[in-house]
């Protein structure tokens, strides 16, 4: 088994987020697991122990930096110096531009891009310190431009730049940062957006499964695997990079 590390995963307590936490666990690190209920990451982190894993649930807003300080904090002082970070909280706030309002704008920018800067920007101390980090942030296939989420789009392609930027700066230091840009996966963030378009989820996972390559859609397993990935020992010459996980080529 590799060296156990501390991870913290952001937006953890359902959906992509949830299965990433139980990868890193089985992974055999101890995880963190962040969302901004603080009792519904409890029961991802209950269900990690009682699997035989190590995890702690902390209720923080990714997008405000008092609390993201404090549950940082928390980890080191509860599981140890945090090294591993996922940035994957993130939020949907659809509408065509003509429609699209100030607060749309700002509430995505805020938990993907500044939820994301905050988070790093605090973990880096631990991970410089220890000489060995992992940075992975969820992109989209959206970065490339998707009608409807001129907002979400331009945030997961600021994730883009953000992984780059990271990846510079902190090399030196033994840390490495990354993006994972899925495709569709079946999460409850697909299945909000089925209902927006007036379709079951079931006849949306179809119509998208028959236009990817594979032919079916993802699921959040597909990004806890290439997570753990980039989290691991062996990828530490890998940095900067984009990892479209979407059944197909995308870029
Ligand atoms: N599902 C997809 O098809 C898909 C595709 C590409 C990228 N992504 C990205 O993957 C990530 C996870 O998506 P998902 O489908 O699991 O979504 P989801 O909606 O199922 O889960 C997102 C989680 O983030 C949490 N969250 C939202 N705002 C937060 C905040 N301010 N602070 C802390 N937590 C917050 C939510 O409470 C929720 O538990 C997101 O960044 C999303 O943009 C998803």
């Amino acid at each position: 088994m590799s060296t156990q590390r501390v991870a913290i995963v952001t937006g953890a307590a359902r959906g992509i987020g949830a299965q990433v936490a139980h990868r890193l666990a089985d992974d055999g690190h101890a995880v963190a697991v962040f969302d901004l209920d603080e009792a519904a990451c409890q029961v991802v982190a209950d269900e990690i122990n009682a699997a035989g894993g190590k995890a702690i649930g902390v209720g923080v807003d990714v997008s405000d930096e008092v609390k993201v300080e404090a549950g940082v904090s928390r980890v080191a002082a509860e599981l140890g110096a945090p090294t591993i970070l996922i940035n994957n909280a993130g939020i949907i706030r659809d509408n065509l531009i003509f429609k699209m309002t100030v607060a749309d704008w700002d509430a995505v920018m805020a938990v993907h891009l500044r939820g994301a800067f905050l988070m790093s920007r605090e973990v880096q101390q631990y991970q410089t310190k220890e000489g060995w980090g992992r940075i992975v942030n969820l992109s989209s296939t959206s970065a490339l431009g998707n009608r409807g989420q001129a907002n979400y789009s331009a945030a997961k392609a600021g994730m883009q730049g953000l992984t780059k930027t990271l990846a510079l700066e902190l090399g030196r230091y033994g840390v490495t940062a990354n993006a994972i840009a899925p495709g569709f996966i079946a999460t409850d963030m697909t299945a909000a957006t089925a209902e927006r378009m007036g379709v079951t989820f079931e006849d949306f996972k179809a119509a998208v499964a028959k236009e990817t390559p594979v032919r079916r859609v993802g699921e959040p397993a597909d990004i806890a695997h290439a997570a753990s990935f980039f989290a691991s020992e062996g990828a530490g010459f890998v940095s900067g990079q984009i990892l479209y996980v979407a059944g197909g080529p995308k870029d």
